[in-house]
């Protein structure tokens, strides 16, 4: 029988990634390209979508380049970055650069959300979520309230990867785990919540029309089929936000295995069978890629980025030997820190370098070492940056935790599952299995692939297309470092709570 393949695109906050797997989930070839992101103002973050555009078209034309069956492509799937905000007018222009997930401005905003409604209590009972900075929904009210010209000429509100759908297939469509992310959208019943949308005077006709992830949402334009040479009325699935499809990527569709990503930020997520209830919405509670079940993560701020942002301004030698040599930089710094001892001597740093968002919804927590005496060294430094960014991933695993879940085992993926000192730190804080899958290292895009795969027939549904995925590494937790991280842990845990105060009165100082 002939091979079939599909299509993954995503969207992410850095570049574009468009790849072709075939049926056994294997990639076949694959495309890359980066495009700029802007802050024109501290604490903003905005793209240009006509940049994700052109870097789709490149990369499909790439990736299409190196591949010989274009007739056996059945469908494409799309990932995206989650929250960000396209307006676009009538005529499918768009008004303004895309506001994205990781920007600042709308705490205000926020909290005339939360208070239109009765406060977070009763947001939580229409859409199971808090409205958080970077949710979709503040951003329209900062738009009313600052661009109010661009206001006017709204027609349609999109999230990234749906404006790339628009400009593939015409169509103004979402699917559920996008729409989740709005802050928008009703978990629980999975459609937009017009009771929110209606005490905010926002008009329901803006939203776009909402899928099941698999459920196809429109056919590639004759036009793009041609010049692509892709067969003619190719399905375009719904696919899904990164952070969620990137979860269903590494196969998990059953609660119990629990998926962290470790990126600039760290995911920790797991499937939920049923809609579980968010009671202080301290998790987010989204819709899954498998149509009847639900996904819940929490989001810590800077986990990747700690150890980025430790690279560049204290690790300039270990830079320049990378530069000197061609190793890897992360390589060098994880071959240092595992020469300190597990614990680093009771040195502890504190993450939140850029706020935090889960388990503390606070833009104002700092970053911070605690524990230093004149024993420590580089080595130890470097090893606490690694192992307390895994205590605040614990933190979010220790509210699913609470949910009345056991963790079986731990699926992770991103950049930080390279690095085999940070899986056996997550194995032994987590006291929990941790294994890598294939694929997982390509995020969003693959795991849209395989819904959209599911979708168009190459897999009777999601929980088959992830019975392609194959176990690469595994790591056991080791019984000392288990006992040793079980008593440091709750220590890391107080240092918010005892330190909150001086958080907020020095962000009083410097606003
Ligand atoms: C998820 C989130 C990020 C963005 C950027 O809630 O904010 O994962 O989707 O990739």
């Amino acid at each position: 029988m002939e091979k079939a393949y599909v299509i993954g695109i995503d969207i992410g906050t850095s570049g574009c990634k468009t790849l072709i797997i075939d049926q056994s989930g294997n990639t076949a070839v694959k495309s890359v390209e980066e495009y700029p992101l802007s802050t024109p103002r501290p604490g903003w973050s905005e793209q240009d979508p006509e940049h994700w555009w052109q870097a789709v078209k490149s990369t499909l034309g790439k990736a299409l380049a190196g591949f010989d069956r274009p007739e056996s492509i059945k469908g494409i799937g799309l990932s995206g970055q989650m929250h960000g905000l396209v307006a676009i007018n009538k005529d499918g222009e768009v008004l303004r650069p895309a506001i994205l997930w990781n920007d600042q401005r709308t705490e205000k905003q926020c909290r005339e959300i939360h208070a239109a409604v009765g406060g977070i209590q009763g947001l939580l009972k229409l859409t199971n979520n808090r409205m958080l900075p970077g949710y979709t929904g503040g951003k329209i009210l900062w738009v009313r309230d600052n661009e109010p010209q661009i206001y006017d000429k709204i027609h349609t509100i999109l999230n990234p990867k749906d404006y790339i759908r628009y400009r593939l297939t015409g169509e103004l469509a979402t699917e559920v785990s996008d729409a989740s992310g709005t802050g928008l959208f009703d978990v629980r019943k999975r459609d937009w919540s017009y009771t929110l949308l209606d005490q905010l005077h926002i008009p329901k006709e803006w939203l776009p029309r909402c899928y099941e992830s698999p459920e196809i949402s429109g056919q590639l334009k004759e036009r793009l089929s041609s010049e692509l040479e892709l067969s003619k009325n190719l399905p375009v699935a719904g696919g899904g936000g990164d952070a969620v499809v990137q979860t269903t990527g590494t196969g998990l569709v059953k609660p119990g295995i629990v998926g962290t990503t470790i990126g600039t930020a760290g995911i920790v997520a797991m499937a939920l069978d049923s809609c579980k209830e968010n009671p202080e919405g301290k998790l987010q509670i989204f819709c899954n890629n498998t149509p009847g079940k639900w996904h819940t993560m929490g989001v810590t701020l800077a986990a990747g980025g700690s150890l980025r942002w430790i690279k560049d301004t204290l690790c300039a030698s270990e830079s320049a030997v990378a530069k000197r040599t061609g190793q890897d930089v992360y390589e060098i710094l994880s071959e240092e820190a595992s020469k300190a001892k597990p614990g680093s001597e009771g040195l502890f740093f504190l993450p939140y370098l850029i706020g935090e968002r889960c388990p503390h919804a606070d833009p104002h927590a700092r970053g911070g070492f605690v524990g230093l005496t004149l024993r420590h060294d580089r080595k130890d430094i470097l090893r606490s940056v690694f192992e307390s960014v895994m205590y605040s991933l614990r933190d979010v695993v220790e509210l699913i935790r609470e949910m009345g879940y056991t963790v079986k085992q731990v699926r992770t993926s991103g950049g930080g599952a390279l690095s085999p000192l940070w899986r056996q730190i997550q194995a032994d804080v987590f006291d929990s299995q941790v294994i890598t899958v294939s694929g997982s290292s390509e995020g969003g895009a693959y795991g849209a692939a395989l819904v959209a795969g599911a979708g168009v027939g190459l897999w009777k549904n999601v929980e088959e297309a992830v019975e392609v995925l194959k176990a690469e590494t595994r790591d056991d937790p080791i019984k000392e470092n288990v006992h040793l991280y079980n008593r440091l842990f709750p220590i890391y845990r107080d240092f918010y709570s005892s330190l909150k105060d001086g958080f907020d009165r020095i962000s009083e100082i410097y606003a």
